[in-house]
């Protein structure tokens, strides 16, 4: 099945055309944030759709109609993309928002606004595996040829959406200015209920214990995985070719130790710390 080729390029960045236009990106560029948004900004495959399904049923309250019933992409529209500026626009209520666009641009309107954002990181590694696969089956992004050819394209910050480095650093370097909620993957991975705990806690929501089961219930990978509404599988195959992959793919932790050779491993932590050095970032993961 053939590729859509077209690309936009926006800060320095890759973006699929598929999904963004320059209009689009000046949209997202100058949005005006209200003080009662939520954004879950992410870079790519570091469990953005595990993040607005979790959001989706705390403000709903655990009533599973929303999720069952609505894509992810109309709670929880993109920014950026090209289908969501009428219904971003035309909301009226509190707003849930998903962004993988990098903080230089939105910090502004966001600090201005005092809108909540949610930050979600994941183990570089992992997200290149999952970022790799992805590519299979996404007919809206490049052939990422082999795995060594997609890593190092990775590590150089030339895939779609940029640089992980610069996307993780930008967002956790403004911590203190924005209303910014930090959590990774590994925390909902290790312990969902805390981590549900610690997140209705900042944003002030109610959380009785039948909605944290209901969230533990339904935000599991397995449950979600069924869910149509989430998985993807709505998406038409010229988009995405469910052929060649699933979008719930695996939801574990450490499947780099299953691409990654010897080599690639002391390379990518060989970057990793270059990058790194000198910030004073906290992660769960360990580079070997
Ligand atoms: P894998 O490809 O490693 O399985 P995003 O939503 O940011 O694109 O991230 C997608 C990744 O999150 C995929 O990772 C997907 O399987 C994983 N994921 C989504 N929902 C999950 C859940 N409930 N539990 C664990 N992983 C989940």
């Amino acid at each position: 099945m053939d590729r859509m080729e077209v690309t936009e390029t926006f800060a320095g960045m890759s973006l699929p055309g598929h999904l963004h236009t320059a209009e689009s990106l000046r949209f997202a560029s100058s949005f005006e944030f209200r003080d009662t948004d939520v954004v879950i900004a992410t870079y790519p495959k570091s469990g953005t759709t595990w993040m607005q399904e979790i959001l989706t049923l705390l403000y709903s309250q655990g009533n599973l109609l929303p999720a069952k019933t609505i894509p992810n992409w109309f709670r929880a529209p993109w920014l950026e993309h090209i289908y969501f500026k009428d219904t971003l626009q035309e909301t009226s209520e509190r707003r849930l928002i998903t962004t993988h666009l990098p903080c230089h641009v939105l910090a502004p309107g966001l600090k201005k606004a005092k809108a909540k954002v949610i930050y979600i990181a994941r183990n570089p590694k992992d997200v290149v595996v999952s970022f790799y696969h992805f590519h299979k089956f996404a007919k809206f992004l490049p052939d990422p040829g082999s795995f060594n050819d997609f890593l190092m394209r990775f590590l150089d910050g030339t895939v779609q959406y940029g640089s992980w480095f610069d996307h993780v650093k930008g967002w956790l370097s403004h911590q203190e200015e924005l209303e910014l909620f930090y959590i990774t993957y590994e925390d909902l991975h290790q312990d969902l209920g805390r981590s549900v705990q610690r997140l209705a806690a900042w944003l002030g929501c109610p959380l009785p214990p039948e909605v944290l089961r209901a969230i533990e219930q339904h935000c599991s990978f397995s449950s979600m995985r069924e869910n149509v509404m989430v998985n993807y599988t709505l998406i038409p195959s010229e988009i995405m070719d469910h052929s060649q992959g699933q979008f719930m793919r695996k939801g574990t932790v450490g499947d780099w130790r299953d691409h990654f050779t010897p080599m690639q491993t002391m390379l990518f932590h060989r970057l990793y710390q270059e990058e790194m050095q000198g910030t004073s970032l906290h992660f769960p993961w360990a580079m070997d």
